[in-house]
C-alpha cells in the first residue's frame, strides 16, 4: 500500500469506528426488547460501513464537512440494514456478517417488524441533519427506498422468469442496489449545498460505484471465501438467481452446457451439493473473466464522473475508494 492509500484507509477506518460507536448507542435501554433488541442485533453485527462512508466522503468532496452529514450517514447504514434484514428472508440466507441472519435468530415475524422500524428511524436520523433543503433531501432518501423496493421485486421475479436480458439485469441492480448508492452520494452533497453540477457528479460516482458493488458480490458468491464474506457462498445458485455470471454464461454455451443451465431455472435452483459443478462451468465458460471486466468498466465509469470535481481530501477519498473496492474479499 503507498502513502497515499495508507492514509485513506486509515481515515476509513477511523470515521467507521466512529459510526459504530454511534449505532451502538443508538437504541441503548429502549423498549420493548421484543422489538429493540433484534434492531440493535443487525445493526451492531459489523459491515463494511460502506453507504455511510460515501455520504462522508460526498460531503467533502464538495467542500462540506464530515460532522455536518454524521446523522445522515448514520440514517443510510440503518436504511441498509432494514434491506438486509427483508433481504435474507426473501432468500433464505442462514448467515450475514458472519453471523445468524435476524429471522434465524429471532423468528421471520421478528426480523420483519424490525426492519419496519428500522426504516423510521432511519428518517428520524436523517431529520437531525436536514436545515435548508429538507425536502429535496428528504425526497432523495425516499426515491432511494422505493428504488430498493422495486429492485428487490424484480429480483425475485427474475428467480421464476425463463427468459431475462443482461439490460434486465442491469436495470434491476441498478434499482435494489446502484440507486442507494446514488442517493447516499447526493444527499452527502445536498446536505453541503452543493451545485447542480456537483451533485450530479457525486451521485453518478455513487451510482456506478454501486453497480460495480452489486457485480461483484454476485462474483462473490461465487469465488469468495465463506470465513471472509461471512455469507453462505453459492447462495444465488441454490436460489436460481438471474445473477450477471448466470445470465452470460447462458449466453456463451453450447447445448450441452446450456442444457445443465437451463436446468437451474427449470427446478428453480439447485442443491447445495452442485454449486461446485456450477462454478466450475461458469470458469471454463470465461464468465468469471467477464464479470470482472464488467466491474472495472463500471468503476472507471465511477471515477469518470469525478473529473469535474475540485482536487482534494474528498475527491481522493472516493478516488481511493473505488479503487480499494475492486480488490475487496467481503
Ligand atoms: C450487501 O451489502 C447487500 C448488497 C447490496 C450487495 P454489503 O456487502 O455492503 O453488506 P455489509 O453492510 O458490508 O455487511
Ligand atoms: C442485494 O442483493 C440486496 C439488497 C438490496 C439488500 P443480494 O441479495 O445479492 O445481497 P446479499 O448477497 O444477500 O448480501
Ligand atoms: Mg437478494
Ligand atoms: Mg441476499
Ligand atoms: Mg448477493
Amino acid at each position: 500500500m503507498n502513502s497515499n492509500a495508507r492514509k485513506f484507509n486509515s481515515i476509513y477506518n477511523y470515521e467507521i469506528a466512529k459510526i459504530e460507536k454511534q449505532l451502538g448507542l443508538l437504541l441503548k435501554g429502549k423498549e420493548p426488547r421484543y422489538l429493540y433488541e433484534p434492531c440493535s442485533y443487525i445493526l451492531n453485527g459489523g459491515g463494511k460501513r460502506l453507504r455511510p462512508f460515501l455520504v462522508l466522503i460526498s460531503a467533502k468532496a464538495v467542500g462540506g464537512k464530515f460532522k455536518d452529514v454524521y446523522n445522515a450517514a448514520i440514517a443510510v447504514e440503518i436504511l441498509h440494514n432494514f434491506t438486509l434484514a427483508h433481504d435474507d428472508i426473501m432468500d433464505n440466507s442462514p448467515k450475514r456478517r458472519g453471523r445468524k441472519t435476524l429471522h434465524k435468530k429471532y423468528d421471520v415475524n421478528t426480523a420483519i417488524l424490525a426492519g419496519d422500524n428500522l426504516i423510521a428511524l432511519a428518517y428520524d436520523c436523517l431529520l437531525k441533519d436536514c436545515k435548508n433543503n429538507v425536502k429535496e433531501i428528504v425526497s432523495a432518501f425516499t426515491h432511494g427506498v422505493i428504488e430498493v423496493c422495486e429492485g428487490q421485486s424484480l429480483d425475485k421475479d427474475f428467480e421464476l422468469r425463463q427468459n431475462v436480458s443482461i439490460t434486465e439485469y442491469q436495470r434491476m441492480i441498478y434499482k435494489k442496489t446502484a440507486a442507494l448508492a446514488e442517493m447516499c452520494c447526493s444527499i452527502g452533497a445536498q446536505l453541503c449545498c452543493a451545485s447542480a453540477k456537483e451533485i450530479k457528479a457525486v451521485s453518478n460516482y455513487g451510482k456506478n460505484l454501486g453497480m460495480a458493488f452489486q457485480l461483484q458480490d454476485d462474483l462473490l458468491d461465487i469465488v469468495g471465501v465463506e470465513d471472509q464474506i461471512g455469507k453462505t457462498i453459492g447462495s444465488d445458485l441454490v436460489e436460481g438467481k438471474k445473477t450477471y455470471l448466470f445470465l452470460r454464461a447462458l449466453e456463451k454455451s453450447n447445448f450441452q452446457d446450456r442444457t445443465e443451465l437451463i436446468k437451474v431455472i427449470k427446478q428453480k435452483g439447485i442443491s447445495r451439493s452442485e454449486i461446485h459443478k456450477y462454478s466450475k462451468l461458469y470458469l471454463k465458460l470465461g464468465v468469471i473473466k467477464d464479470a470482472e471486466h464488467e466491474i472495472m468498466k463500471y468503476t472507471k465509469l465511477a471515477l469518470k464522473n469525478l473529473s469535474s470535481l475540485k482536487k482534494g481530501e474528498g475527491k481522493n477519498l472516493m478516488i481511493w475508494l473505488a479503487n480499494a473496492l475492486i480488490t475487496r474479499n467481503k
